[in-house]
C-alpha cells in the first residue's frame, strides 16, 4: 500500500489528528479551566474589541463562540504550563480559498490547479463525476492530505493549523468509520471535548447535535451496531458538534432513504448564513434545491462554477415540457398532437432563439435578460401554447442543473 493511500485511508477515522493532544488532557484540567473562565473571558472581552477596532464585524454568535473557546484554551494553555498561543481571529469575505491547487498520487493527477474562492455563509456544491476529484479536494480541505502544490485557506488560515482551526471547521468525510466499540453519546462527548467543549457543556453539545440529525434515541447503542444510514447520521453529527464555522460534508445523503435524505436536506439548509457549507452529492436537485453556489469538476479540472443561477442560465433561458395528446374517449375519434406555436413564441419580447426536441418534448425558449425576464417569457409562453391547445406538462426557470452537468462532463 502506498504512502498516500494510507494517508487517505487514516482520514476516514474519526477522530481524527487531534486525539493524541487532547487525550493527555484531564478532566481536572478542562474543569479548572471552567472555573477560571470569567476571568479569561475579561481579558478576552478587551482584546476582541481591539480586534474589532481593527476588522469588519461577523456574525455575533460567532464572535460570542469563538471568544468562549479562546478563552478555555487560553486557560488550559496556561494551567497546563505550555507556551501561551495566541489564536488569531481575522474576519474573511472568503471563508475558503482555493489557489492553484493540484494533487497527485504518483502518475495520477487527481486535482488539476483548482482555484476557487467560497463566500461565507454560502452553501456550495461540488459537483462532478466518479473520480472528478471531489473527495480529494474536501481531503485537502479538511488538512488530511497536502496539496502537491498550490495554497488551501480556511478562514484564513492554512488548511493543516490544527490549532488555529480547532472547532471552526467540522468534517463528514464520505466514508467516515466510527470507533464500533463506543458508545454513540460516548463518543460524540469525546470529540465535544477534543474540540476544548468544557465537560459541562459536552453532553448538551453532543445532545444537540444528534437530536439535529433524529438521532437521539441512539445515545446507547454502539456504533457497530447502528445501520448504515444511522452510521452516517451519527457522522453527520459529529461534524455540525460545536457549530463550526465552515462545515465540509462529502456525500451526506448517500445511502440514506428518501425521508431521511430530505430531512438531511432540510438540517443542511437551516444553516444557511449560519456557516459555510461545502457539500458533495450525486444528487444534483439536491444540489440545485440547497445551494447558493456550485463548482463543476471533471478529471480534476474545474469546468464551470457560479451561483446556481448562473449555472443553469435561469435568467437566459426557460424551458417547457410538452405535454402528449389526451387520450382519446372510449370508442372517440383518435386526436392528434396540436403543434407548438413556434411563431407566436418567437415573437415574445426579448426572445432571442427557440429550440423544440421532439423526441424529449423540451421546448427551449431563449431571451435576452436585458429585454425581459424568465417570468414574463412564462407568461407569454403558457398563453400562447394554451391557445393553440397545446398541452403543457412542466415549466422550469433555466436548464436544470443535471442538463448542465451532462453537458459539461465527459461520460
Ligand atoms: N489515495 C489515493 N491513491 C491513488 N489514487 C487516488 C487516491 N485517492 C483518490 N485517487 C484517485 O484520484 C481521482 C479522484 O478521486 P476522488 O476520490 O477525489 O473522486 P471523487 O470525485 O470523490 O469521486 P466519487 O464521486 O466516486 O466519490 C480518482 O481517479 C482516484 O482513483
Ligand atoms: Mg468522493
Amino acid at each position: 500500500m502506498s504512502e498516500e493511500t494510507q494517508e487517505q485511508e487514516k482520514s476516514d477515522k474519526l477522530p481524527k489528528k487531534e486525539e493524541e493532544k487532547v487525550e493527555t488532557k484531564s478532566d481536572a484540567t478542562n474543569e479548572k479551566a471552567e472555573a477560571s473562565k470569567t476571568e479569561a473571558k475579561d481579558e478576552k472581552k478587551a482584546e476582541a474589541e481591539d480586534e474589532k477596532k481593527a476588522d469588519k464585524p461577523e456574525p455575533k454568535k460567532a464572535d460570542a463562540k469563538v471568544e468562549e473557546k479562546k478563552a478555555d484554551a487560553k486557560f488550559e494553555e496556561k494551567s497546563d504550563d505550555a507556551p501561551a498561543k495566541k489564536k488569531t481571529k481575522k474576519t474573511h469575505e472568503s471563508a475558503v480559498k482555493i489557489n492553484k491547487v493540484t494533487k497527485r498520487f504518483g502518475d495520477k493527477l487527481a486535482v488539476d490547479e483548482l482555484t476557487l474562492n467560497i463566500r461565507a455563509g454560502w452553501i456550495y456544491g461540488l459537483i462532478g463525476p466518479n473520480g472528478a476529484g471531489k473527495t480529494t479536494t474536501f481531503s485537502m480541505l479538511a488538512g488530511y492530505l497536502q496539496p502537491t502544490y498550490g495554497e488551501v485557506e480556511i478562514l484564513g488560515f492554512a488548511a493543516d493549523k490544527v490549532d488555529e482551526l480547532r472547532g471552526r471547521l467540522g468534517v463528514l468525510p464520505q466514508d467516515a468509520l466510527l470507533p464500533p466499540l463506543d458508545k454513540v453519546g460516548e463518543f460524540l462527548i469525546h470529540l465535544a471535548r477534543l474540540q476544548d467543549i468544557p465537560a459541562t457543556k459536552a453532553i448538551g453539545a453532543a445532545r444537540d447535535v444528534l437530536r439535529d440529525v433524529g438521532g437521539l434515541d441512539w445515545w446507547d447503542l454502539r456504533c457497530s451496531t447502528l445501520s448504515h444510514g444511522m452510521a452516517k447520521r451519527v457522522a453527520l453529527a459529529q461534524a455540525l458538534l460545536g457549530e463550526p464555522e465552515v462545515v465540509l460534508l462529502d456525500e451526506p445523503t448517500a445511502g440514506l432513504d428518501p425521508r431521511v435524505a430530505y430531512e438531511v436536506r432540510q438540517l443542511v439548509k437551516s444553516l444557511k448564513g449560519k456557516c459555510t457549507i461545502i457539500i458533495s452529492s450525486h444528487n444534483l436537485q439536491e444540489l440545485e434545491e440547497v445551494c447558493d453556489a456550485a463548482a463543476i469538476l471533471d478529471h480534476g479540472k474545474l469546468v464551470a462554477s457560479g451561483t446556481i443561477g448562473e449555472l443553469t442560465a435561469a435568467s437566459e433561458e426557460v424551458h417547457v415540457k410538452i405535454g402528449r395528446a389526451a387520450k382519446p374517449a372510449a370508442g372517440g375519434p383518435m386526436r392528434t398532437s396540436p403543434g407548438v406555436p413556434m411563431d407566436s413564441i418567437r415573437a415574445i419580447p426579448g426572445v432571442t432563439r427557440i429550440e423544440y426536441d421532439e423526441d424529449t418534448r423540451d421546448l427551449g425558449i431563449f431571451f435576452d435578460r436585458k429585454v425581459t425576464d424568465a417570468e414574463g417569457v412564462i407568461g407569454h409562453a403558457l398563453w400562447a401554447l394554451l391557445n393553440a391547445q397545446v398541452r403543457i406538462s412542466s415549466v422550469t426557470k433555466g436548464r436544470g442543473l443535471e442538463a448542465r452537468v451532462m453537458d459539461l462532463t465527459d461520460e
